[in-house]
């Protein structure tokens, strides 16, 4: 008998729900939203593994990094963190205790086991289409230091664990799931083709099992994540493949799940199918991210975008035409490699006209192995660090407008989380902004709230009755 089975006799309950686990795990995620839904799925085979999840680094037997490759910056991150990880893995030995490390995500991948050599504290490196094999990589850390970062041919999905109830609503009302990874557009400044490999879609049913459990656990919400999600062509139940837009009419009529969400999106992956979910859907909620990351045609093209500035605008013509009110947002690059200050003006010119309710903007930061960083013409810091301040300047101010633009209306709000004071709950609007509520509701709850003041960061609202969804 193993100890977690000792252990569970013990509680005569699964260890993670009844507190009396006996090895505790703290995961750290960096990056996006695949990589929080990777942490999740760790914990989860952790938790079968006798894991408790803690929040105190130098409390928990096993550390896991989940890192991310996008910057420099980010990469750099998981490094800093080492030397804290470092120190108190020495503490805990002095006390007799052991820690495991483990680096997971895209560093992961992209560095493998040059990781060990610059960390000696790290035991295991595992990537993001290998981490469904941590118990056996656990188990092989006890005699020496491990590296996996195969494209495994298994079905990395199929090997998960699926959550309790119990844990899933633990994490609260909205949840992401990951329909689609990995990306063909091989983009010339990233990183993703290479340390998430090529785009491979999950099978309608697999995604519809997944979603339904979720709802049946009390999820209201979800997100459906890919790094390419509306390239979508996963396998439909009649064997054809289906589009992002025919999967999102299906899991839309799953009883319980009131919002869809869908992210990251490409501009040349935007079709007719897609466009008139937005149109047709209730439940798919008025929001797009939709990156363009630049402006001028001509840098466009050098980064291998393979669509230009007029048809980007074409394409968001299109959607509003299918959703006037929707909200958009994208991601932007300052700085990539030959940018001249009037290719720069053609990005500020863009913002202007397609206007954008939230955005994401960052300086371009070569990444070894990609085709830009071997390019001529790479801007200076100093110049990046201006343009991406004017560009952050005009960004904001559409954001603080857009959000000004709601106050007065009533929203149907998705209640998440207490809010930040006593007597406040924390939710979201359709358009994703931040909203807070007085007064006694239930987390989960949609509610019709008057939008009455907007914040530097979130909008105050109150109670405008039930909300039509709900009251439907
Ligand atoms: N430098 C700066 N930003 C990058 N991104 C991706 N690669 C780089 C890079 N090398 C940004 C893009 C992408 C977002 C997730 O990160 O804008 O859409
Ligand atoms: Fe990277 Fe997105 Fe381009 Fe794919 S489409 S290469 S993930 S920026």
């Amino acid at each position: 008998m193993g100890l977690n089975d000792a252990a569970r006799r013990l509680c005569g309950a699964p260890v993670f729900e009844q507190g009396c686990a006996v090895k505790k795990a703290f995961v750290k995620s960096y990056g996006c939203q695949m990589n929080v839904y990777d942490a999740e799925r760790m914990t989860d085979i952790l938790a079968e593994q006798g894991y408790a999840e803690t929040t105190q680094a130098d409390e928990a037997d096993l550390v896991i990094l989940n890192t991310c490759h996008i910057r420099e910056k980010a990469a750099e991150k998981v490094y800093s963190e080492l030397g804290r990880v470092k120190a108190t893995k020495k503490e805990r030995a002095l006390a007799g205790r052991d820690t495991t490390v483990v680096v997971a995500g895209c560093v992961a991948q992209a560095e493998g086991r040059e990781i060990l050599r610059r960390a000696p504290v790290v035991d295991v490196v595992v990537g993001p289409q290998s981490y469904h094999r941590l118990p056996e990589l656990l188990a092989k850390a006890r005699r020496e230091r491990v590296v996996d970062t195969d494209f495994p041919v298994d079905d990395k999905f199929e090997r998960l664990p699926a959550p309790s109830g119990a844990r899933i609503r633990g994490r609260g009302v909205a949840a992401f799931l990951t329909i689609q990874e990995g990306c063909d557009k091989f983009c010339t400044f990233c990183v993703v083709p290479y340390t998430r490999g090529a785009e491979t879609s999950r099978p309608v049913a697999k995604i519809a099992e997944e979603a339904r459990r979720l709802a049946e656990a009390g999820i209201r919400e979800i997100t459906l994540i890919g790094q390419n999600v509306n390239a979508y062509h996963g396998e439909g139940p009649d064997g054809a493949g289906w589009t992002l837009g025919r999967l999102l009419r299906h899991l839309a009529e799953i009883p319980g799940i009131a919002r869809l969400r869908y992210t990251t999106s490409h501009p040349r992956d935007m079709d007719e199918e897609l466009i008139a979910a937005h149109r047709d859907l209730p439940a798919l909620m008025p929001y797009l991210h939709l990156p363009v990351q630049a402006g001028a045609d001509r840098i466009l093209d050098a980064m291998n975008r393979r669509h230009t500035g007029d048809a980007y605008r074409r394409i968001v013509e299109r959607v509003r035409a299918a959703r006037p009110d929707i909200a958009l947002s994208s991601d932007f690059i300052v700085g990539f490699p030959g940018e001249t200050d009037a290719d720069f003006d053609c990005t500020l010119r863009l913002v202007r006209d397609v206007g954008f309710a939230s955005a994401f903007s960052f300086k371009y930061s070569p990444r070894p192995g990609t085709p830009a960083a071997e390019m001529d013409g790479q801007v200076p810091e100093a110049v990046k660090a201006e343009r991406l301040a004017r560009l952050q300047e005009l960004l904001e101010a559409q954001r603080q407008a857009f959000n000004r633009g709601t106050v007065g209306r009533t929203l149907d709000v998705l209640l998440e989380k207490p809010g930040r004071h006593p007597g406040q709950v924390a939710g979201k609007s359709p358009y994703l902004q931040p909203v807070q509520l007085e007064g006694e509701h239930r987390i989960g709850e949609i509610v019709a709230v008057r939008i009455v003041r907007a914040g530097a960061n979130s909008l105050f609202g109150e109670s405008a009755g039930a909300a039509a969804l709900d009251a439907a």
